[in-house]
């Protein structure tokens, strides 16, 4: 039975256009204006919106209302008396109203019926114009063969005037699947477009706010400004060294700025330290890959960054931050621990000074094989030999 009412409420409330609603929110008891007596009863009409956010059956709601018609905004209490989930965090919700003046309900409902009636007007407005236009068509399509069928005597003695009215037929029906079938199509291939474009959109501005918080976590450090950077730029020289294709670039250039993310759950105390770590705080410092993997989990989209940032500590001879055999790491991995150790040792840092370029490149030469990939060390090495590009702490953000 409740169930039922629910379903008549649902078909009965009109709909509140959500840039309508200025506010809403759980109204406080405690606050009941004194000319204000609160029943459980509900009052005749109501209305529906979308939220984000889902209420119990009965709850009483504080709303405000904008109308066009109007240059105040109308205040009324109303109580939740359906609710169905209509997408991840988008609810709609039917308000029956339990406080309002008579004169703003009117308000509220010529307004709503007005706009309703509105939009079904110009809904079958369209339909119909957009049917009887096809329909039109096709029958000019129709009648012209058929002419053209008399004309050159197509269908000989009585069968003449039934085949031409059973082609006409056809050709009417045809024609208007055709074209149905067409509009149908393009109007997919839009919506497809425009789903693609809004879910590009909706990645970029994650990973920004990813980025951001990265970039955000380095500034606090002055020895560590524009790290994820300079790294970035290193490993993408390394990457058309080895010419690796755009897509792979463009994960190595996710994970650089990425890669550290996890430092973000670290204390300062122990970041910036200016002396050599305890057992303990380097166990804490050793988790940041895991922790960087867990933070951009949600982001279904950085998959295969998630595994490079996990393994950018792994060494050659097996002995990093996991343990694992070098074969399994990935190239994009092994790349960034390289260039990552080349930044850190060409960086001040508060217990040393930087070393010079060709200490760096004699430190990275001395741990091929136990500590970096032979090969992509030798890349590296005469790429910065021969380009001299090498970053300072100055270059703080990729472009
Ligand atoms: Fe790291």
């Amino acid at each position: 039975m409740k169930m039922k009412s629910n379903f008549r409420e649902k078909r009965k409330f009109p709909r509140l256009d959500s840039s309508l609603l200025l506010y809403y929110q759980v109204y406080n008891r405690a606050d009941l204006p004194k000319d204000i007596s609160l029943t459980s009863d509900v009052s005749e009409g109501g209305l529906c919106f979308s939220c984000s956010e889902n209420f119990e059956l009965g709850t009483i709601l504080e709303l405000e209302i904008r109308l066009p018609t109007r240059n105040t905004s109308l205040k009324a209490l109303g109580k939740v008396v359906w609710s169905r989930q209509t997408g991840p965090s988008k609810y709609d919700l039917g308000i029956s109203f339990v406080k309002i003046g008579e004169e703003e309900k009117k308000e509220i409902f010529s307004y709503l019926s007005l706009f309703n009636r509105q939009k079904k007007d110009s809904f079958l407005k369209n339909f119909h114009s957009k049917s009887w236009e096809r329909i039109k068509i096709s029958l000019t399509i129709a009648f012209l063969i058929t002419i053209y069928f008399i004309e050159i005597k197509a269908f000989p003695g009585t069968a003449h005037l039934i085949s031409q009215f059973i082609v006409t037929v056809i050709l009417v029906g045809l024609g208007l699947i055709w074209w149905q079938e067409r509009e149908s199509h393009q109007q997919l291939e839009k919506t497809s477009e425009k789903l693609n474009e809004a879910e590009k959109e909706l990645r970029e501005s994650y990973f920004n706010t990813i980025k951001t918080l990265a970039l955000a976590l380095e500034s606090r450090d002055p020895y560590t400004k524009g790290h994820s950077s300079r790294v970035t730029e290193y490993a993408l020289a390394v990457a058309e060294q080895l010419r690796l294709s755009e897509d792979e670039k463009a994960v190595i250039k996710n994970a650089g700025i990425l890669h550290d993310i996890g430092k973000i759950s670290i204390n300062d105390s122990i970041l910036q330290k200016p002396a050599k770590l305890t057992e303990e705080e380097y166990k804490i410092v050793r988790n940041h890959p895991d922790i960087g993997v867990s933070i951009i989990k949600p982001l279904s989209f950085l998959k295969k960054e998630r595994k490079i940032i996990l393994e950018h500590h792994e060494r050659a001879d097996g002995k990093g931050y996991h343990g694992k055999p070098f074969d399994e790491v990935p190239l994009s991995s092994r790349i960034l621990t390289i260039v990552d150790s080349f930044d850190a040792m060409t960086s001040d840092r508060p217990y040393r000074k930087a070393f010079s370029v060709p200490e760096a490149l004699n430190e990275l030469i001395r741990n091929k094989g136990t500590q970096f990939d032979p090969k992509i060390v030798d890349i590296f090495v005469k790429f910065i030999r021969s380009s001299g590009r090498v970053y300072s702490a100055e270059k703080k953000e990729l472009s």
